[in-house]
């Protein structure tokens, strides 16, 4: 079976091709490189350059490859940027994913993995969030990541395809340096950022009705993340027809504080954090319930936190040798 892994040159992308060659999967990545990187694509996986809007360009590909799998990471994935080009991401997740299915359900492909968030859930009220929270996306970005899980389940049931949704929490870390995520979007690098620029970081809200008053979220590592997807592709290819919505995350909270706390330690910098305002739309606590996907396919998460941090410091010390501290 090959799979095609589109968004493969990506951070999280790269980390599912590399999970899926070492296991010995065959592979092929399919990215228009609009914020991937061509150099986190093995030597030895073909690369494909183009769109998931390219329906023609995909057909080919999938026909050249003889894909029979699809992993689908593709997408525009910036919460607040969501807000101010909703149309854009509608015409990328949802249109470029529709697209996408037009081709995958022209052609002999069998398995198709979603790459969904935890964004679909929105502000949950409850302290785990299990699979059956009601979703109430609170952003475009969640938006088209609901309505993806949508467009896949109705396209794998007319179509026969084996399908599978995954909702990823807060993925941090890297499997190497080389691997480590270039963006400053989410908490674990924008803290790396503040360190290495001399400023203290920030935490964005102080008053919360959590422990510590500051936000708690469920990090995840991308190796763990990755691996996920291994597991879940063979459960597709083992069992046509399946329907899996799965969250993959490590069901442990952790806050904000405690975080910058943990990347003081581990980068050697002591910056205490300052107070800033909350950001708009955070909800105080998203944590997952990861009994399903550990019930139903024996997958859990081996790395925690301190994994996280250290594998994404030395990826960012690649990045900014200046921010080693002896
Ligand atoms: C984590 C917590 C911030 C930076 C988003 C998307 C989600 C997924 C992952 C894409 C929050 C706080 C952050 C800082 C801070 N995206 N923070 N100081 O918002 O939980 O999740 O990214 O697939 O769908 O919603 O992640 O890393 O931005 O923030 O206090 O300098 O850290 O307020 O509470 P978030 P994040």
């Amino acid at each position: 079976m090959t799979w095609l892994i589109t968004g493969g040159a990506g951070y999280i992308g790269a980390h599912v091709v590399r999970a899926m060659t070492g296991a010995g999967e065959r592979t092929v990545v399919y990215d228009d490189l609009s914020t991937g990187d061509a150099g986190r694509v093995p030597r030895e996986v073909p690369l494909v350059v183009g769109s998931v809007l390219d329906g023609g360009r995909l057909a080919r590909a999938i026909a050249a490859h003889q894909v029979t799998g699809v992993v689908h990471l593709a997408a525009k994935k910036q919460v607040g940027e969501s807000v101010g080009r909703p149309l854009h991401y509608y015409h990328e997740n949802v249109e470029g994913l529709r697209v996408l299915l037009e081709a995958v359900t022209a052609a002999p492909v069998t398995a198709f993995v979603f790459s969904s968030s935890a964004a679909v859930y929105g502000m949950p009220d409850v302290d785990v969030v299990t699979e059956e929270t009601p979703c109430r996306p609170l952003s475009p970005y969640g938006e088209t990541k609901l309505a993806g899980e949508w467009l896949v389940r109705a396209a794998g049931r007319a179509a026969g395809l084996a399908t599978a949704s995954l909702r990823y929490f807060n993925v941090a870390g890297a499997a190497t340096p080389a691997l480590a995520d270039t963006g400053v979007s989410n908490l674990v690098p924008m803290v790396f950022h503040r360190l290495t620029e001399g400023t203290a970081p920030r935490v964005f809200g102080d008053d919360y009705p959590t422990a510590d008053g500051t936000c708690v979220r469920d990090y995840i590592h991308v190796v763990d993340l990755a691996e996920a997807h291994v597991t879940v592709a063979r459960a597709l290819r083992s069992t046509p027809g399946l329907d899996l919505t799965l969250n993959v995350g490590r069901g442990e909270g952790v806050s904000v504080r405690e975080m910058i706390d943990r990347i003081n330690a581990v980068t050697g910098y002591d910056h205490p954090p300052t107070i800033a305002p909350r950001r708009p739309g955070d909800p105080a606590r998203v944590v997952a319930s990861a009994d399903r996907i550990a019930t139903e396919l024996g997958w859990r998460a081996a790395h925690d936190v301190q994994d996280m941090i250290t594998s994404a410091w030395e990826g960012w010390v690649r990045l900014h040798p200046a921010a080693a501290r002896a």
